[in-house]
């Protein structure tokens, strides 16, 4: 299986399906976030931060492009591309959270991901469906290699019927 749908009731279960994904992800994990504003992106996160033991409370790095929190278990790398063009991106070099030793390998979280003219080879596609009708849904799916684990798959699975 690569992708899976979950319907996201409350803020609750977006941070639970955040959670989830904080306790299980390997070192070197890429989300690219995509959906609306409003529709959950950073709520999720902020369940990742949790999931990974972060203390430290997770804001939207709106300023500052990125917010690196390095007390869980892996470094969480929060970043948010709304307001930048796709030139201005380019010459930002984000693939050194990917693809370098510049950094120490974490879960690089980002807002905005469909913005980045760069994708990494493997990662994570989280989309956040916000339909008035429908209400809430998170679409799941790998990119790439990026292979998860069947564990976390039927976890993934089991957030959608809560
Ligand atoms: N599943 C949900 N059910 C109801 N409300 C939710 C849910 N998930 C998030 N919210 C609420 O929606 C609002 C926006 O959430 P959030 O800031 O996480 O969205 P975002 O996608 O990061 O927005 P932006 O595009 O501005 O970055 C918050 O008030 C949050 O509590
Ligand atoms: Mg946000």
């Amino acid at each position: 299986m690569s992708s899976v749908l979950i319907t996201l009731p409350d803020v609750s279960s977006t941070q639970y399906l955040g959670q989830t994904l904080g306790h299980y992800l390997s070192e070197g994990t890429v989300i690219l976030l995509e959906g609306n504003l409003g529709a959950g992106k950073t709520t999720l996160v902020q369940g990742i931060g949790q999931g990974l033991g972060i203390k430290d409370a997770i804001v939207s790095p709106t300023f500052t492009i990125v917010n690196e929190y390095l007390e869980g278990r892996l470094p969480l790398y929060h970043l948010d591309l709304y307001r930048l063009e796709p030139s201005e991106i380019q010459g930002l070099y984000l693939d050194r959270y990917w693809d370098s030793n510049e950094v120490t390998p974490g879960i690089t979280a980002i807002e905005w991901g469909q913005r980045l003219p760069y994708n990494p080879s493997d990662y994570l596609d989280l989309r956040l469906i916000y339909d008035e009708g429908q209400g809430r849904q998170a679409i799941v799916q790998t990119q790439g290699n990026f292979e998860l684990d069947q564990k976390i798959w039927s976890m993934l699975q089991g957030t959608s019927k809560q």
